[in-house]
This record gives structure tokens, C-alpha cells and sequence, in this order.
């Protein structure tokens, strides 16, 4: 990394701290304050708003101009171009598969897909009505008791294994939610058909009759996975490599990710925001909902609105907003009432006056459940999608951190707390 210097001078610290700034392939520059633990001193970022807690080569987002890159490609040029699993080979591996590499991937996951029958039985210890998440959190974890012999975090060929088995078999494991959910048999996975036709088979066919997925559906489902594939160092995304830096296996790791996931201020916004729309229910009732969120007595925030990183558009937002169009109406779906109520909010919204000083955009969460709500997904079941594309940047993250000198992450504080006391004689 070339260096370059930055000074830090501290009331109370006699010499001037000199520190190391080093600069990216693009981006900011960060300063690296590893030493002054020993001037006995920290640095303090609640949230993390300007802390860089690793050096990675898998995702990089540019906030001010809405540019996201995976290993260096533009997000419109994959979803129009790539699919899938061609991004999850991207995104492990760190460059494009030639045609037989593709194949090799492709046939390697097909044979990944299935679970061992005793996950089955997992299920039943869950109500029909409990929240897939929920489920989906103790199934991956539990996927570990499974493999107790391919887990050894230092070896790449166990790290490779982990990697194909969780990009297959979550999946699998979703659709089983929500077939447990309405009381429909779980579908075994088909080598026959590609990912995202698999994945509409196992949500929506029956051991009864034939089901073949429409190529539109397919199609719209590969797109959203591959736009929620990855996204840099997001709070699940974090939480995957605090987990990892630990040396938890990466059943475990994902699990932690999926959990940290469900957060209605990160994937669980996907669902909040068909509910929105709903309890908005009409167009003319837009103007509350707005006055709602600016209200800082209310707890109501636009949801699918606003991003940490992004002050300008969202890219995937835009690809999931045309996507959106093209879905409804090769569908015939047009007259779905949430489209005009969502496409008229986001106009408002961006003409507030309170939105615009905030740079408050539409995010990826915006737009992708009317897709899914097109698609079908029940809306309880959309962060499960989330967790479902988002599986190959957490593994490739875990997998970058693990292949590389890493230490456990353990962040210190600004201890405000009572100062030394006796315990106080009775
Ligand atoms: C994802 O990090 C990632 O990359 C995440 C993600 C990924 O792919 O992994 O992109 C996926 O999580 C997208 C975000 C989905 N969440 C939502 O749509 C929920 C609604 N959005 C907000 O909760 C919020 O915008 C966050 C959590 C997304 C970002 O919050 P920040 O960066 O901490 O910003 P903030 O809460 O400090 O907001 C700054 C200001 C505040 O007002 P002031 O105190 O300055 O007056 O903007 C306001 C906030 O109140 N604000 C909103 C708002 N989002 C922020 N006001 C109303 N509605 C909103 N949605």
C-alpha cells in the first residue's frame, strides 16, 4: 500500500502522532490508528461512520455518484449481462468464469442442493406461523452439526466446501419455510432446471402435477439475487466477519449474518416496506406518511428510504424500478395498486425539501418487494430472498478474511461508567 502521512497532535500527549495513511485502488484513504493504543489513546466512531474495519478487493460502492462494483463491474452491466451464479463465481473467485468454469460452478451447486433428511424433522419444532427467519437463522447454523468433519477454517478445501454447500442449500432451506408454512411437502431441488427456476420449483411446485417456472419469473428472481449478492462492508456483512474473526465455523458465521440481516433497518426493510405501502393504501394518503417520517416524535421513517453510503441513487434501486415495470406487465400485473402509490411517493419524496438536505434516495429495498410480491413471495418470506442472494458476499468476505493474517475483532469504548468502588461493608 503506498503510505502517505497524516499528524495527530492530543491535549496531553506530549509528541505529535504520526500516522500511516495508506491509499486504496479508489475510494478514501484511511489513516491507520493501530498505534495509538499504545499513546493510550482511541479512536471513537459509534456505528462505524468513518471506519474502514478491513482492506477487502470483493465490493466497492461509490455513495456520491450511486456506483456499486462487484470485483470491478458496474451493477446495471451485470444484471443486464450476468446472472447469478456467474456473480457468485465473481464474487468468490475474483474474476469471471471462462464458459466451462461456469459449468463446473453451475453443476457443483446442483449437486449441493439437497439437505440431510434429519434437517426435516428440524422444522417441526417450529410453529407453522413462525417468522422464516427465525427458522432460517437455526437451520444454517445447524448446518454445521452436519458437516462436523469438512470445518476446518485453515483448510481452503473445507472453506471451499462450506462455500458451495451454503450457496445451494439456502434455498433450499427457504422454500422448505414456506412450504412448512402452508402445510405443502417440501420439494426436492432439480438438477434439471437453473437456480432461479429451482428455487420458484421448490417455492411453488407440488408433488401433484407438473409445475415449469415462467422464464419472466425466473428471470426476475435471478435478477434480484444478483443485485442483493453484496454490498461492502454492510452491518450483516460485519457481523459475518466479526463472527469469522473468531474462528466460528461458517455455518455459524452466516447464521450470525442472517440474523443481523432481519433488522427492519437493513433487510427486514424489503418486507417493511410492502406493509407501508399497504397501511398507505391510497396515494392521496401520502402526504401523512411523509409528514409522519419528518415527525421526529414519531418512530415512522419512510421504509426503503435513505442508506448509510448512498447520498445519491441507489444503483440497484433503479435496475429493481425498471425491473419492477417490465415484471407487472409482462404479467399483466399493471393494475397492482401499490406500483402507482410507490412511484408517487418516491416523487414526493424526492421534491421534500427534508429528503433532499438529507439525501434521502430510494434504496435497493424499495422497489424489490413489489417484484416479489409479483413473483408471488409471501411478504414474510422477503428477507429470506435477501439472505437467500446475499449468501456468496457473505461467504466471499468470510472466505477473504479467513485466506489472509486476520485477528479476532474486538473493539474497545468510551467507558462513562462508575469509577472504582468498595463493595460497601453490611
Ligand atoms: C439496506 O449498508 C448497506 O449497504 C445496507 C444494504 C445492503 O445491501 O446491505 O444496502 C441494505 O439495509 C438498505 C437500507 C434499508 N433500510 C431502510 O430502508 C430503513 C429506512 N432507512 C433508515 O432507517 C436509514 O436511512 C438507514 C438505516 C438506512 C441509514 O441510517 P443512517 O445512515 O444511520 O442515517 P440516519 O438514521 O442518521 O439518518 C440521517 C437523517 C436523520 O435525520 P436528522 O437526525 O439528521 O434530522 O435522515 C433521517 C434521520 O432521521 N432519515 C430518515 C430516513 N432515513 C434517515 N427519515 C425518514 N425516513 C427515512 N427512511
Amino acid at each position: 500500500m503506498a503510505e502517505k502521512k497524516a499528524q495527530l497532535s492530543v491535549d496531553g500527549i506530549e509528541e505529535t502522532i504520526d500516522l500511516p495513511v495508506y491509499e486504496g485502488s479508489t475510494g478514501p484513504d484511511v489513516v491507520d490508528v493501530r498505534s495509538l493504543t499504545s499513546k493510550g489513546i482511541f479512536t471513537y466512531d459509534p456505528g462505524f461512520m468513518s471506519t474502514a474495519s478491513c482492506e477487502s478487493k470483493i465490493t466497492y460502492i461509490d455513495g456520491d455518484k450511486g456506483v456499486l462494483l462487484y470485483r470491478g463491474y458496474p451493477i446495471e452491466q451485470l444484471a443486464e449481462k450476468s446472472d447469478f451464479m456467474e456473480c457468485c463465481f465473481l464474487l468468490l473467485n475474483g474474476e469471471l468464469p471462462s464458459v466451462d468454469e461456469k459449468a463446473q460452478f453451475i453443476d457443483e451447486i446442483k449437486h449441493h442442493t439437497m439437505v440431510h433428511e434429519q434437517i426435516r424433522p428440524f422444522f417441526n419444532g417450529f410453529p407453522r406461523h413462525a417468522h422464516p427467519m427465525a427458522i432460517m437463522i437455526g437451520a444454517v447454523g445447524a448446518l454445521s452439526a452436519f458437516y462436523h468433519n469438512d470445518l476446518q477454517i485453515d483448510n481452503i478445501e473445507h472453506r471451499k466446501a462450506a462455500a458451495v454447500r451454503l450457496i445451494a442449500k439456502i434455498p433450499t432451506l427457504a422454500a422448505m419455510c414456506y412450504k412448512y408454512s402452508i402445510g405443502m411437502p417440501f420439494m426436492h431441488p432439480r438438477n434439471d432446471l437453473s437456480f432461479s427456476e429451482n428455487f420458484l420449483y421448490m417455492m411453488f411446485g407440488n408433488p401433484c402435477e407438473e409445475y415449469i417456472p415462467s422464464p419472466v419469473l425466473a428471470d426476475a428472481m435471478d435478477k434480484i439475487f444478483l443485485l442483493h449478492a453484496d454490498h461492502e462492508q454492510n452491518a450483516s456483512t460485519s457481523t459475518v466477519r466479526l463472527a469469522g474473526s473468531t474462528g466460528a465455523n461458517p455455518y455459524a458465521c452466516i447464521s450470525s449474518g442472517i440474523t443481523a440481516l432481519w433488522g427492519p433497518s437493513h433487510g427486514g426493510a424489503n418486507e417493511a416496506v410492502l406493509t407501508m405501502l399497504n397501511e398507505i393504501g391510497d396515494v392521496s394518503r401520502i402526504p401523512e406518511f411523509i409528514d409522519r417520517a419528518k415527525d421526529k416524535e414519531d418512530p415512522f421513517k419512510l421504509m426503503g428510504f435513505g442508506h448509510r453510503v448512498y447520498k445519491n441513487f441507489d444503483p440497484r434501486a433503479h435496475v429493481l424500478r425498471d425491473a419492477a415495470n417490465n415484471v407487472l406487465e409482462e404479467l399483466g400485473l399493471t393494475n397492482d395498486p401499490l406500483l402507482p402509490i410507490a412511484k408517487e411517493l418516491e416523487r414526493i419524496a424526492l421534491e421534500d425539501e427534508y429528503f433532499i438536505e438529507r439525501n434521502l434516495y430510494p434504496n435497493v429495498d424499495f422497489y424489490s418487494g413489489i417484484i416479489l410480491k409479483a413473483i408471488g413471495i409471501p411478504t414474510n418470506l422477503f428477507t429470506v430472498i435477501f439472505a437467500t442472494g446475499r449468501t456468496p458476499g457473505w461467504v466471499a468476505h468470510w472466505h477473504e478474511m479467513i485466506s489472509n493474517p486476520f485477528k479476532i475483532g474486538r473493539p474497545r469504548q468510551l467507558y462513562t461508567g462508575p469509577t472504582f468502588r468498595d463493595y460497601p461493608d453490611k
